[in-house]
């Protein structure tokens, strides 16, 4: 669950009973009272630092910065993509909150500054202190990578390390609370202290992760054809009332309700029967309401895994977890949910309380908003792939897209809360070329982009390259795209259906055809957008991107890499990628 290379270890059941409680709220109202008082001007600079995809790791950061005021300290927030290493390297005192993406990778925005600071080994960190709080996922292979190479690369520079590294899993708000509380007393020690002005520690947001909007389902209709081999969706939530506001680029997170059929499966196969009546944070619920709302019960945690290979004496799933050989174990695991593992040793049960303690919390799901907040100031916009598939003579659904697509309804809240996304943003300066990569879903915040274009009667040239399987059943928002060219919005379209002829042919391909004009638009000071698909897709456009600009700017490797760095620290090559 949450692992720490010191003695704070919180058990699984108290983390999970913290997490759903949210008791950090009242921490800072305890902690601003206990403040002392003295001369703000006095109070010691700290920087909180934070990389961030979805959100999590910045608003841990914003706790950070509430408790760090009451200990007399003048916090400053910033992303990591808002420094410059020179004023890096200046800092006495910082906190690094990260999150780890893609397989171990920086979040998007802390890539450049990782970049710079893992490459220079002059840098001399000897008169900063720190610590660092990694938020990642113990289901994926190189948990927290980001945040452990960060630890010791600023420990490498000579930097001290003040308290050390706590790594956590999803359900971070234990152990993030954990940190903060530890390292800000260090941080604060010897420093003055300052009166807390209580409206500058910020009153929390009416709704946002900890307390997401109830948004109704406005529309729920099918973009892709009926007999297309994938399915995405468009949906409008109702944000009607929330006082909340968004802008292109950000993204909405919706916090799912796990379906029912598969909850009343994983009981019969345990052996309960849905009744059994157990606390979640502190509250009595049935079985059956605890797994259709609060668990994960899709994916397996390691905890499961093990027990369940503990149990049953498997020697395959036993001789593979004993061989720490990840690859193997993510091939096993492809395709097998918790129910076929349940399923597959049958002999095996468990009590209600035994197996919520082997689950982690259930997650929200991220989600590229597909409207402009301009042109929709009360509808938020999405465009969905439904996980769906057959294996182990089973159909599978994914949670969160599965349950827009089939579960929620007008009369069901879907509880939601935003993510902005400060870099992922139209330019400012409307007449700069806009070139848009967004395959599949993908398209989701191009969508939004040329929206708010339109709205805001932008002169820029917008360029989108779309593609998915075929034309004729995947074009999806094909009628809006038209529509958006004739009214002369969307200056340039390129299309790349890749199983529509022999050979795939991908975005890529048609940048590289256009790697003339493409390049001419680059020069021009235009932006370099890309959504969708991680693992293949982004790191192919990167490629092709790196490959025309050598090609068209007549310039070596080395300087056509030099070439997109400079644009990514300009955020003219911004990616939303998952
Ligand atoms: C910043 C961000 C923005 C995003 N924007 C969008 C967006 O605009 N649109 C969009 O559709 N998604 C988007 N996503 C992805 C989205 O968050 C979810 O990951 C996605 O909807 C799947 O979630 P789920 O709950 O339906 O599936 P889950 O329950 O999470 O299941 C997914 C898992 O199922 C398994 N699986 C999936 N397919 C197969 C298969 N064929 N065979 C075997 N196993 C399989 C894999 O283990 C996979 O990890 C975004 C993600 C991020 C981080
Ligand atoms: N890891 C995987 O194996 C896998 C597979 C599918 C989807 N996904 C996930 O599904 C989500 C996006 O799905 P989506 O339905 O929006 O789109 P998608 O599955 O990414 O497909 C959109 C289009 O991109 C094409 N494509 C495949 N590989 C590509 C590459 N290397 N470069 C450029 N284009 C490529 C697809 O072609 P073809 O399909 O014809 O090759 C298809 O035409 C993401 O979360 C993605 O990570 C993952
Ligand atoms: C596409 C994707 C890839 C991820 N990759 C990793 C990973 O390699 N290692 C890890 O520990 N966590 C991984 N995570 C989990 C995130 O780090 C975790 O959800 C974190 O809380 C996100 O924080 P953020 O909102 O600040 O970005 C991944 C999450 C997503 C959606």
């Amino acid at each position: 669950m949450t692992t720490t290379n010191q003695s704070q270890n919180i058990p699984f059941n108290e983390a999970q009973q913290a997490w759903l409680g949210g008791f950090f709220a009242g921490m800072h109202s305890h902690i601003l009272q206990s403040a002392g008082s003295a001369d703000a001007a006095n109070a010691r600079n700290i920087s909180i630092l934070y990389g961030s995809q979805t959100g999590n790791s910045e608003s841990v950061a914003h706790d950070a910065a509430q408790v760090a005021k009451a200990h007399g300290l003048n916090p400053s927030i910033l992303s990591m993509d808002e420094i410059e290493t020179d004023a890096f390297a200046q800092i006495e005192y910082l906190l690094i909150i990260t999150s780890t993406y893609g397989e171990g990778e920086m979040p998007d925005n802390a890539q450049m500054l990782w970049e710079t600071i893992s490459a220079d080994d002059t840098i001399d960190l000897a008169n900063m202190q720190y610590s660092v709080l990694a938020l990642g996922d113990t289901s994926y292979d190189l948990f927290c990578q980001a945040g452990i190479e960060w630890d010791q690369r600023l420990e490498k520079l000579g930097a001290k390390r003040l308290y050390d590294r706590i790594d956590c899993d999803v359900d971070f708000d234990a152990s993030a609370e954990s940190w903060i509380t530890n390292i800000i007393p260090l941080m604060a020690d010897g420093a003055t202290a300052i009166t807390i002005d209580s409206s500058a520690t910020g009153s929390a947001a009416k709704y946002g992760r900890k307390n997401p909007f109830p948004g109704k389902l406005v529309a729920n209709r099918l973009l892709t054809s009926p007999d297309s081999s994938k399915e995405i969706r468009h949906y409008e939530i109702s944000i009607a009332g929330s006082e909340l506001s968004y802008e292109a680029g950000d993204a909405l997170n919706v916090v799912p309700v796990n379906c029912p059929d598969l909850s009343a499966d994983i009981i019969k196969a345990i052996g309960c029967t849905g009744d059994e009546d157990e606390p979640v944070n502190g509250v009595l619920m049935p079985l059956s309401q605890s797994l259709n709302e609060h668990f994960e019960i899709k994916l397996p945690s390691k905890e499961l895994l093990d027990e369940i290979a503990r149990r049953s004496g498997d020697q395959e799933l036993n001789n593979l977890l004993a061989s720490g050989d990840k690859e193997k174990l993510a091939s096993y695991l492809w395709g097998r949910d918790t129910l076929d593992l349940l399923l597959q040793f049958p002999e095996m049960q468990f009590s209600a309380a035994e197996f919520l303690a082997l689950l982690k919390p259930l997650q929200h799901r991220a989600y590229s908003i597909s409207s402009s907040g301009k042109a929709n100031p009360e509808t938020v916009h999405l465009t969905i792939g439904s996980v769906r598939y057959h294996s182990h003579h089973r159909d599978h659904k994914g949670v969160c897209s599965t349950y827009l697509a089939d579960l929620a309804d007008e009369t069901s809240p879907v509880r939601c809360f935003f993510s902005p996304n400060k870099v992922f943003r139209v330019p400012e300066d409307d007449n700069l070329p806009m070139i848009m990569v967004g395959p599949g879903t993908g398209i989701a915040p191009f969508r939004a982009f040329l929206q708010e274009r339109e709205f805001r009667k932008a002169k820029g040239i917008n360029w989108l390259f779309f593609g998915d399987r075929n034309a004729a059943k995947d074009f999806i928002y094909q009628d809006e795209i038209e529509a958006m060219q004739k009214k002369g919005v969307l200056a340039k379209l390129d299309l790349a259906f890749s199983r529509d002829q022999e050979e795939k042919i991908y975005v890529q391909d048609r940048m590289r055809e256009k790697g003339g004009e493409l390049f001419a638009l680059l020069e021009q000071g235009g932006y370099f957008f890309v959504c969708g698909d991680a693992y293949r897709m982004a790191k192919d456009v990167d490629k092709a991107l790196h490959d025309l600009i050598a090609v068209h700017g007549q310039l070596s490797a080395e300087q056509a890499a030099e070439y997109v760095n400079q644009m990514k620290k300009d955020k003219r090559y911004v990616r939303d990628v998952y």
